[in-house]
């Protein structure tokens, strides 16, 4: 994909439905009592990768427009898959399927792309087989051969790693547990997975303790079948956020977008910056928090020095990081990023990934083991390598739209593992 620079962008922005929030719905409902439908469902190839594997595993689900119509099993009622379960690029799906598997009374194998299969999987083995299910692993890697235990050991669980999917791998397995499982969780990451319990009628304890906060569910818990409707997913939209935000005279609207506290940190950094961006019509869809937003670009630069960010905040933008590195580099005083060595593990090096792109298009910057500085650069078009990851590549094709000349992106079809529309949107929008 060839990028050149670009003066403005104004419209709204069509976004795919919340790639986090649709991997639940997809899953909860398979295995809640009763039937759903469930609208604005992502478009992402890592949310149609959670659905394949529910329909191997016995789940009707019917594509209805942009829904989905889906005839719950129950906790039980899974069956025997014919073949691997394959979820392809998606972490969410194999470690939140890791964890429906374990309670099952069969064994079945989860295994995905080559990027998938390099990715740590020993933070859900541990926990699982703790609980009396049995995980082969090619050292703590997929493909996962999950022979499963109903009903498991329930447990009280302390993290390895501050991780969304940890937490909800283990609050999903304590729905087959004997008793009451829980997780506490020391730094708060996104809670789409005890909204939505919630949501379905199942009871969330939490309990704050010195430590963090303990999240409880019982083994006697059931989902009950309600009609979901999926907010546009903020991670997309923050590459349009960043870009109109540096391309003075730009406005983008995009209706309807998750503004989750656990989440939105992005906004209220970028907004620290000085950047003029206003969230209307905050609302509760389905327990999960909802705004109109509208970002208007201004000079660029911000007002502020340099911005660091680390500590508990990173775990609340760690999808944001690439798009806010190229933000950086147009930042008065730069941006700093530490404590996010969980870069390091998701579907790049994207540490690596950020730093060596960012150089290749002339921005001075440092890399350490757990982050990176950038100082504010005049970028140069140039050729990246997106290491076939989507976040990589819809990030520096935003670094495009500020450089001088044309970028080349490598690898740009994998913007489909979350948004496959991204490129035409921002073609639509360019003024
Ligand atoms: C996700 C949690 C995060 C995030 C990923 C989606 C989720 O991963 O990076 O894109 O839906 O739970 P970790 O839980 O590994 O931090």
């Amino acid at each position: 994909m060839i990028i050149s620079s670009a003066s403005r962008l104004k419209g709204e922005v069509i976004l795919p439905g919340d790639k986090s929030i649709s991997h639940r719905a997809a899953i909860f409902s398979a295995l809640a009592v009763g039937s759903s439908k469930i609208s604005n469902f992502g478009t992402s190839a890592d949310c149609a990768a959670t659905v394949k594997c529910l329909q191997k595993l016995g789940v009707q689900i019917e594509r209805d427009g942009a829904g989905l119509l889906v005839e719950g099993v129950g906790k039980n009622g899974l069956r025997l898959p014919d073949g691997n379960l394959d979820c392809e690029n998606s972490g969410t799906t194999m470690r939140l399927m890791a964890g429906v598997l374990a309670g099952q009374d069969f064994t079945s194998v989860l295994t995905g792309d080559e990027s998938l299969q390099k990715r740590p999987m020993r933070r859900v083995i541990d926990p699982l087989e703790e609980m009396g299910a049995e995980i082969e692993s090619k050292d703590g890697r997929a493909p996962l051969i999950v022979s499963g235990r109903s009903p498991l050991k329930a447990i009280n669980y302390e993290p390895s790693a501050a991780s969304a999917q940890l937490k909800s791998c283990v609050l999903l397995a304590g729905l087959n547990a004997d008793g009451v499982t829980s997780v506490l969780e020391k730094t708060q990451t996104r809670d789409h997975t005890e909204r939505m319990f919630r949501w379905l009628g199942v009871e969330v304890a939490e309990e704050k303790l010195a430590e963090g906060t303990k999240l409880s569910v019982s083994g006697d818990a059931k989902l009950t079948a309600r009609d979901i409707s999926v907010p546009s997913d903020l991670s997309s939209a923050a590459f349009f956020i960043v870009a109109a935000a540096f391309l003075e005279g730009s406005e983008l609207n995009m209706p309807n977008v998750g503004f989750n506290p656990s989440r939105k940190a992005v906004v209220d950094v970028l907004k620290d910056l000085g950047i003029d961006i206003a969230a209307s019509d905050e609302r509760e869809v389905c327990n999960e928090p909802v705004a109109d937003l509208t970002v208007k670009g201004t000079d660029g630069g911000g007002k502020v020095d340099l911005i660091v960010l680390s500590g508990g905040v990173i775990a609340n933008l760690i999808d944001e990081i690439p798009i806010l590195a190229v933000a950086g580099s147009q930042m008065k005083g730069g941006l700093e990023v530490r404590d996010a060595g969980e870069l390091r593990i998701k579907e790049s090096d994207r540490i690596t990934a950020i730093v060596e792109n960012l150089r290749r298009m002339g921005a001075s910057v440092e890399e350490f083991d757990d982050g990176f500085r950038v100082q504010r650069s005049k970028l140069k078009g140039a050729v990246i390598d997106s290491f076939n990851d989507h976040r990589i590549a819809m990030a520096f094709a935003v670094a495009g739209l500020f450089a001088e000349g044309e970028t080349e992106i490598v690898g740009a079809e994998s913007a489909a593992v979350s948004f496959p529309a991204f490129f035409d949107e921002i073609a639509r929008v360019i003024y």
